[in-house]
């Protein structure tokens, strides 16, 4: 990350006339220079300044990627125009975990073709994991031949040279990588929210769970390094951030790949020594490698929030083993158990995955064990997506979609029965909110997050914004809370 006004100064700088630098941030800044100078004559045919809009699919990984290709557009000159998908530059940050991700990009790319015969002057750019698919490639260059850009997950970092590239050709253009071990620091990046942010603290996967794509599309284990991640918070916490989320696919494994290793745990240590900095959340944890150290950081941190998101994908010890999962039922329940015993507040969320090859209702009956015994504050559960390349696509016994949607509707109904009773515990009593936004529906209402990451809703307005509040829960609806400023 580069403050805005510092990276002006060195664009500024920048002659346009000699060769492009090879050095990464500095080529980069180069183009961004370049591409400036493209919207400025645009803008002025135009009559006025190009729009763009940024929709993302999938993670908090894939949002933070989106944060930095608007970082990008906005120093060259483009403005964000929301969500309208009329804009002059239209790009969709993809996502393809679940095939339902990629049907979603193709019926919207059908609506773009046609404001794109109205405005010819539109661009139109793909990225994200879903590009790093041949197949997917392979069905854009034919079909959908009117996309203007195709990059991936690797190369991002060089979004304003292919901006360049594109303002430059009417070819489609198509630049993906097989992988990287590169991380370019320092490029700009805008935050949708002033007072919250997410950190890539790591990138890539080594898992190789037997039905994700992950490992294929995002590639290796990479971690940035403490210092880069801790004078990136200390930036955000300058210009008024006060929550964080460390974003990493295993952030149980952060450090292991660096020259000076350094556990997870420390890191969370390090952190929380910031100023100024109120919350530190992060995401995802492997239960394989939850350590007991960092169940004591949390335990004994007054910055970490009271919440853990621990997938659990299968509570049958025989599926976890076909999805390379490397624990079994009984080492996941007791590394619950054991992290509810040293943080009774804390808020435990799941991952499940129903209709795994080869699943059948007493492995279901398993999972279900596995929620009662747990009691899951939430889960978030995903009917099986055969997923080409990884090793379950080419697993025999794969579940009929009938069998598959009845015990999706038994593990969703027991999540919904256990999660209302956790979510419940806390009716009166005061707790800190950090407010996030004027309520969508009542405008004499504010919403914002516990600790924990329940929601509650309380009168309040805009000034609220950012700032934290304790609040006494009156009454729980569910998932979510209704409550009063607490008089002091
Ligand atoms: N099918 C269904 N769900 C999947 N997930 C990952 N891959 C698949 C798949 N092929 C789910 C897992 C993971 C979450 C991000 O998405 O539960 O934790
Ligand atoms: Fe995120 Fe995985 Fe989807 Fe990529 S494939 S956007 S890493 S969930």
């Amino acid at each position: 990350m580069i403050k805005n006004d510092d990276l002006e100064l060195q664009m500024q700088r920048l002659d346009l006339t000699a060769t492009p630098p090879t050095e990464e941030p500095q080529r980069q800044y180069f183009y961004m220079a370049k591409a400036k100078k493209m919207v400025g004559e645009l803008t002025a045919r135009l009559g006025r300044k190009p729009t763009f809009c940024v929709t993302t699919f999938g993670c908090q990984m894939n949002a933070r990627d989106s944060e930095k290709l608007s970082g990008i557009l906005e120093q060259i000159g483009y403005v964000d125009n929301g969500t309208d998908e009329k804009s002059d530059f239209v790009i969709y940050n993809t996502c393809t975990v679940r095939d339902n991700a990629n049907q979603r990009v193709y019926g919207r790319l059908g609506a773009l073709s046609n404001y794109k015969k109205k405005n010819p002057d539109m661009r139109i750019a793909l990225c994200g994991c879903m590009m790093q698919e041949q197949s997917v490639i392979d069905k854009l260059k034919k079909s959908y031949r009117f996309v203007d850009l195709i990059f991936g997950t690797h190369n991002i970092f060089k979004f304003a040279e292919l901006v360049c590239d594109m303002l430059e050709n009417d070819d489609m253009i198509v630049d993906i990588w097989e992988g990287t071990d590169q991380i370019v620091e320092d490029l700009p990046i805008v935050r949708k929210y002033p007072f919250k942010s997410g950190i890539n603290i790591m990138f890539g996967c080594n898992n190789f769970c037997s039905y994700c794509i992950v490992p294929y599309v995002r590639g290796r284990e990479r971690s940035r390094t403490p210092e880069d991640i801790i004078r990136e918070i200390e930036m955000l916490v300058e210009d008024g951030v006060i929550e964080i989320m460390l974003l990493g696919q295993n952030v149980n494994s952060y450090g292991k790949t660096l020259e000076n290793s350094i556990s997870f745990a420390e890191l969370l240590q390090r952190i929380e020594k910031i100023e100024g900095l109120e919350r530190i959340r992060f995401m995802t944890s492997h239960p394989k490698d939850l350590s007991d150290e960092l169940i004591q950081v949390m335990r004994d941190s007054k910055k970490i929030c009271r919440h853990l998101h621990l997938p659990l994908q299968s509570g049958s010890t025989r599926i976890l083993e076909r999805m390379n999962r490397r624990y079994t039922k009984e080492q996941y329940v007791e590394l619950a158990l054991k992290i509810r015993r040293e943080i009774p507040d804390i808020s435990l969320t799941t991952d499940i995955i129903v209709g795994f090859p080869g699943e059948t209702d007493e492995d279901v009956d398993d999972t279900i064990d596995v929620i009662r015994t747990v009691g899951y504050d939430n889960a978030f559960t995903f009917i099986y997506s055969k997923r080409t390349g990884t090793p379950a696509a080419a697993m025999e016994n794969q579940v009929p979609e009938d069998v598959v949607k009845r015990n999706f509707n038994r593990v969703l109904a027991t999540v919904q029965e256990v999660s209302k009773n956790r979510t419940i515990v806390f009716t009166g009593q005061d707790v800190e909110v950090l407010v996030e936004e004027v309520n969508e529906h009542d405008e004499s209402l504010v919403t914002g997050r516990m600790s924990n990451n329940t929601m509650v809703h309380f009168k309040g307005n805009e000034e609220l914004i950012g700032t934290i509040q304790t609040v006494h829960l009156d009454e729980c609806h569910g998932f979510y809370y209704t409550g009063h400023i607490a008089e002091k």
